[in-house]
């Protein structure tokens, strides 16, 4: 483990046996946006990267948006095994994987995590999340006794069966990448920077 790369883990009997590996986070080592999300499920588990279904293209789209692409960003999950039939990791399967999470975001040192759903933002702000009424709302959370800044968001699958959730998604990474100051955001001011030439 080198503060990324988890290998050969059987800490979690039931997600050694459900798994046909371990998928670890993506993206660059020093990037300035993390996303958190629950877990592998089964195109992760088959290709060994977060985010690569269904999910995943809401979650590029919405870079897209802003000036980002999924290269841009560092993308990892809660647990990097898929559980069983895409249940919820239970919460020593979370607490097994909340090593490797604190080693990966100390080891990237984002200027801002971003936890896409419920089980992420509950995990790492330790308390119950409403998320669709916190999407968009920045925290303070120690991670690994670290301060971080947090920003809550939908999971990119919570717009595949509302739509109205889409807005509240979009928004929310807009929000993001201004807070992170990337993507079309970066200079932070939002204002042309055309009169500096
Ligand atoms: N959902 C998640 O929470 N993580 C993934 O990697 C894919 C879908």
């Amino acid at each position: 483990m080198d503060g990324l790369c988890v290998e050969g883990c059987e800490r979690c009997p039931a997600l050694v046996e459900s798994r046909s590996r371990i998928v670890n986070g993506a993206g660059p080592e020093d990037a300035d946006l993390l996303f958190v999300g629950e877990g592998p499920g089964a195109n992760e588990d088959e290709q060994g990267e977060p985010f690569v279904g269904r999910s995943g293209s809401v979650l590029d789209s919405a870079l897209r948006d802003v000036g980002l692409d999924r290269s841009d960003v560092r993308i990892t999950n809660c647990v990097r095994c898929r559980p069983p039939e895409n249940r919820d990791p239970s919460t020593e399967e979370l607490s097994n994987c909340r090593g490797y999470l604190e080693a990966e975001i100390d080891r990237v040192d984002p200027e801002l995590v971003v936890t896409l759903g419920k089980v992420p933002s509950e995990h790492l702000l330790d308390r119950s999340v409403a998320v669709t009424k916190e999407a968009g709302d920045l925290q303070d959370a120690r991670i690994g006794g670290v301060s971080r800044r947090v920003l809550v968001c939908v999971h990119p699958a919570a717009t595949l069966y509302d739509r109205s959730q889409e807005e509240t998604f979009e928004t929310t990474i807009a929000r993001a990448a201004e807070v992170a100051g990337v993507g079309d955001a970066e200079g932070g001011s939002g204002q042309s920077r055309l009169g500096d030439y």
